[in-house]
């Protein structure tokens, strides 16, 4: 049964930018290679002074390579307001496509190996402004996370609220941290044990006024995680400026975020979380590409958490399904494999409840018991055709 379309659905997790991607940041290090590279257990240097660029023999292929699978986070703007009756899971059981179809296939037929699960606040909680949450929505994007792991996949939980509740900045006038905090604590107890569960702290904060403060309200966050139970899987730390990857350190988000820290005060497992698109303003609703960051984006930032030790995970980015973005994403992801001692992967957006005709749409078709994908994610992500996963 194919679902009716909904009219109602038009999402624009990231609006256009007023500028265009400039090149790359002038506080970044450039490269000049006077030194030999520095081996592997090389101390972290303090950005600035640390010359060479060159990735750690080991690179060359990336950990994980996934897809967006979209739906729970139907109903949410980009000012953090979510409607909890909006959100439209990902599962023919829900009325909504045939998500967990499209992630056994991206597994079995492609080699993906991660997806990325986004659901609103409002919907965990039934849209009352708490760190509770309401167990009967929960339930069913639990069974999305359940039938995600049933693929063997890691499944990336993402809460889409861009740092907000309802138009106010978390920690800095909208919600308190202690709030978002324990809502943390209450998801990563559900999944403690599984080592498979990524924990996504927040999609694309914008407009933070202050990314110290914010690094705080993120802190509060790895706190609870680590204090529920889960000790041991990824966190993803989320930068301003919609995460992107270009302006991620010269816009502030990479020193604030280096300060967070484990309850032990280790850093393992603290993962930077990055998006970049290929459009012409970065913000994903063009099905033509401009760029394919590499000397704006990969490079610089490669550069960075080398010296500082550090990784990060493209955990959206995509394009039309267009020749130019067909030769920029393949050239992205090439780079990024190059980097992949500190760039640990990429996720596309998007399929779920997106249908293959939506710009950027990801979600492949069924006929009969064969799936076919659309032409970027054949082309450029999928690891059986760009072999880059290890
Ligand atoms: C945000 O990123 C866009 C492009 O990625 C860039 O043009 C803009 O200057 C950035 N804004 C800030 C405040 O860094
Ligand atoms: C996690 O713990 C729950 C409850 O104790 C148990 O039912 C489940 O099998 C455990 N899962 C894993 C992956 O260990
Ligand atoms: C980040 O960009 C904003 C907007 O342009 C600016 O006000 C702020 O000073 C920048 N922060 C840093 C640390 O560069």
């Amino acid at each position: 049964m194919s679902p009716v379309f909904s009219s109602t659905v038009v999402i624009f997790r990231t609006p256009a930018p007023t500028s265009v991607p400039t090149s790359a940041p002038t506080s970044v290090p450039v490269s000049t290679p006077s030194t030999p590279a520095p081996s592997s257990s090389a101390p972290a240097t303090p950005s600035g002074s640390c010359a060479p660029n060159t990735p750690a023999a080991t690179a060359g292929k990336l950990r994980f390579a996934g897809v967006n699978i979209a739906g729970f986070d139907f109903g949410c703007n980009t000012d953090g307001s979510c409607t909890a009756s909006a959100a439209w899971p990902p599962l023919m059981q829900y009325y909504g496509m045939d998500g967990a179809g499209q992630m056994k296939h991206f597994v079995q037929d492609d080699g993906f190996n991660v997806f990325r699960l986004p659901v609103g606040w409002q919907f965990l909680t039934n849209d009352v402004l708490t760190g509770t949450i309401y167990e009967q929505n929960f339930q069913k994007y639990d069974d999305l996370v359940q039938t995600c792991l049933s693929t063997g996949a890691s499944c990336i939980i993402d809460v889409h609220n861009y740092a907000r509740w309802n138009k106010e900045i978390i920690g800095q006038g909208g919600p308190s941290n202690e709030v978002f905090a324990q809502l943390w604590g209450n998801i990563a107890s559900k999944y403690a044990n599984n080592s498979k569960i990524i924990f996504g702290v927040m999609n694309e904060p914008h407009d933070i006024p202050d990314i110290n403060l914010w690094a705080t309200t993120v802190q509060a966050a790895v706190t609870a995680i680590r204090q529920a139970g889960a000790t041991t899987q990824i966190i993803l730390l989320p930068g301003n400026n919609w995460t992107s990857a270009a302006t991620f350190v010269s816009n502030g988000s990479a020193d604030a975020l280096n300060k967070v820290k484990n309850p032990d005060g280790s850093i393992t497992n603290l993962v930077f979380d990055v998006h970049k698109y290929l459009d012409y303003d970065n913000s994903g609703t063009n099905a033509e590409c401009t760029t394919n960051n590499i000397d704006d984006a990969w490079t610089p930032l490669s550069q960075w958490l080398r010296c500082n030790g550090r990784q990060a995970f493209n955990t959206e980015t995509g394009g039309g399904n267009t020749a130019s973005c067909q030769t920029m994403l393949c050239q992205q992801v090439q780079a990024q494999a190059q980097n992949s001692d500190v760039i640990i992967g990429y996720v596309g957006w998007a399929a779920g409840n997106f249908y293959p005709t939506y710009v950027l749409g990801e979600t492949p078709t069924q006929s009969g018991s064969t799936w076919s994908d659309t032409s970027l994610v054949q082309a450029c992500l999928s690891p059986k055709t760009n072999k880059l996963i290890a």
